[in-house]
């Protein structure tokens, strides 16, 4: 366990509000601060960090929390983990017991395995076996430089060879099995994940091999097996090359489809290239991407599934304020291809000739549409507004316009008039998503907890106001607790908050969100978060407390058919005689 003297400790040295500026630009608002949420993706700050109780919420995606979940969540940790990571930034000396270093050490066990499997995939290049792959780099063009920087190795042709290796090592299966290289058939026999294949490893931001990608020699299917996600591996937030590239980035990134475009754009001199991982861009990635660059090449295959791709990750990345540029790779077919065959002052033209996003998708509609007839003209036009509406700044949105009346003669007020339409429809739609997500967003958090529940949505809202007056008041608690008792409460989750309360003001310990909601689970933690967040913003004063009080108690009196069927003559007479003198 991790003791409350610790978690005070790093709160009294870290004060939420330095962690989140590590990752984000605070502005104040008020008596708090504000950011550009680091969990979804938005241009205007809808994170509000508040000081007084070291929380933060997202009034965009409803993420919220203290120092703890914002570190686990941006860092991508475990709960111990953060606590960990925490120590080392303030300093301060962490220590815990056995059973919580447990996910420490088999993350660490995994991490071990991982190096040792990359070890050994590269030194099989070397060997007699790996004479078939090494020749297969070199004729790609790798060099051994490049091969060694990355780690590239072989998997050799074996069912057990890494299995052998690894338990040479004195690895538990288990763990091999947790780390991916080792898979497991049906039958419960464990066999080595890749055979016959170029192995890339997979390394994060902080250098740790986390994953690995094999390519066939061959034409044979499939060309790419991935590491699964693990616990240390997620392929959502990871991007291939991130560890070098990060180091080459003045303002822009190159970002390709494949391993191998990422390693041949390296070797070219071009270090700052990232790759996805087999599947299409996360927003995850972008943002990963926007902690380092202000501008996105776009580098992807040149087929039609490249291009669909291209457009999707430069939505991606420009909702999160990157600049997005698209290269045209011409007659070949990805990145790799291109710079072999053209060599890298070629490659650094295509780059300074790269589009804008708008340019590009102007420019593929042409191509697609035949301007000489009339019909065409009018297709054109037609889907050059909707690109055009999607133009934010209006000097260049009026560039757009003149180009497109010039290419088709038709009037540039005709046009702008048509643009202004289809901006101000989508303005509107925009405005009313916002609207409903707001009044949806504490819903989100709540929803869960009070399933079940919804005839009692008065109640719950009063233990609710409650909770966070008494949680910033605690001052008050014993006069509340002369009203109602814990039991009063209808939400399960109400109730563990309140005797949360109860047992740290008896302790004569201050009310702090993290050790107050140190057992709670994260969806708990961002059900409290969310409470104390809607009841600041409609202010909750001592006077309505009683209010809620009162919504409490009446509740408790109310009797439910079932109770009146079930009672005795006597008191249903005086409940009788006691109901008819009030009415009165
Ligand atoms: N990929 C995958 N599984 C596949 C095919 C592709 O995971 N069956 C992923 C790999 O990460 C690959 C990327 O998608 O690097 C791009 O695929 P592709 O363009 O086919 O591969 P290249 O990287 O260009 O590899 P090569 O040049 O060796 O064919
Ligand atoms: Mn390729």
């Amino acid at each position: 366990m991790i003791s409350d003297n610790l978690i005070m400790q790093i709160k009294s040295k870290i004060n939420i509000e330095d962690m989140i500026s590590k990752y984000a630009v605070l502005k104040r608002d008020g008596k708090n601060n504000k950011c550009i949420c680091l969990f979804h993706s938005e241009k205007t700050p809808s994170m509000v960090v508040y000081s007084d109780t070291q929380s933060f919420y997202c009034f965009g995606c409803a993420v919220g929390g203290d120092i703890f979940s914002f570190t686990m969540k941006v860092e991508n940790l475990g709960y111990i983990e953060a606590v960990k990571y925490l120590c080392e930034i303030g300093g301060i000396a962490f220590d815990i017991s056995d059973r919580d270093n447990q996910e420490i050490e088999t993350k660490n066990t995994i991490k071990n395995i991982n190096i040792d499997t990359a070890r050994f995939f590269y030194n099989n290049l070397k060997s007699a076996d790996g004479k078939k792959a090494k020749k297969y780099l070199l004729n790609r063009g790798f060099s051994l430089n490049i091969i060694k920087k990355y780690g590239i190795g072989y998997a050799l042709n074996s069912w057990s060879s890494l299995l052998d290796y690894l338990k040479f090592n004195k690895y538990k299966l288990f763990d091999m099995y947790q780390a991916g290289v080792i898979a497991k058939s049906q039958k419960g026999r464990y066999y080595d994940q890749f055979r016959d294949r170029i192995i890339f490893p997979i390394i994060d931001i902080r250098g740790n091999i986390i994953a690995f990608g094999g390519r066939v020699l061959d034409d044979s299917k499939p060309k790419y097996l991935n590491s699964s996600d693990t616990i240390i591996f997620k392929k959502s937030k990871n991007l291939f090359s991130m560890n070098f590239a990060k180091k080459h980035i003045d303002r822009s990134i190159i970002l390709v489809e494949g391993y191998v475009d990422a390693i041949s754009l390296y070797q070219h001199g071009f270090k700052n290239v990232v790759a996805t991982l087999g599947t299409s861009l996360t927003s995850e990635q972008s943002r990963l991407i926007s902690r380092y660059a202000k501008n996105v090449i776009l580098a992807y295959d040149s087929d039609k599934a490249g291009e669909i791709a291209s457009l999707k990750a430069s939505n991606l990345l420009s909702e999160v304020g990157l600049d997005v540029n698209i290269i045209d790779l011409k007659d070949c077919k990805d990145p790799d291809e291109y710079i072999t065959k053209y060599g890298s002052d070629r490659f650094s033209i295509v780059i300074n000739n790269s589009q804008n996003i708008t340019d590009f998708e102007i420019y593929k509609l042409k191509k697609s549409i035949d301007i000489d007839t009339d019909q065409g003209v009018s297709n054109y036009i037609k889907q050059a507004i909707i690109l055009l509406s999607k133009i934010k700044n209006p000097i260049e949105r009026d560039v757009y316009i003149l180009r497109i009346s010039r290419d088709t003669n038709i009037s540039k007020d005709i046009i702008t008039s048509q643009v202004n339409k289809v901006i101000k429809s989508d303005v509107f739609k925009k405005k009313k998503h916002q609207y409903r997500e707001l009044t949806n967003l504490t819903k989100f958090n709540t929803d869960n907890f009070i399933r079940g529940n919804d005839n009692f949505l008065r109640e719950i809202k009063a233990e609710q106001g409650i909770i966070a007056f008494i949680f910033k008041n605690t001052n008050n608690l014993k006069d509340v607790l002369s009203n109602i008792t814990i039991d009063d409460f209808i939400l399960d989750i109400d109730k563990k908050i309140l005797s949360s309360i109860c047992s740290l003001s008896e302790k004569d310990e201050s009310m702090d969100f993290s050790i107050l909601s140190k057992n709670f689970s994260e969806k708990e933690k961002e059900y409290f978060a969310s409470i104390l967040v809607k009841f600041d913003i409609i202010s909750n004063k001592k006077e309505e407390i009683y209010d809620y009080i009162d919504i409490l108690v009446k509740h408790k009196q109310r009797m439910t058919t079932e109770d009146i069927i079930n009672m005795d003559p006597d008191k249903l007479r005086d409940f009788y005689i006691n109901l008819k003198e009030k009415s009165i």
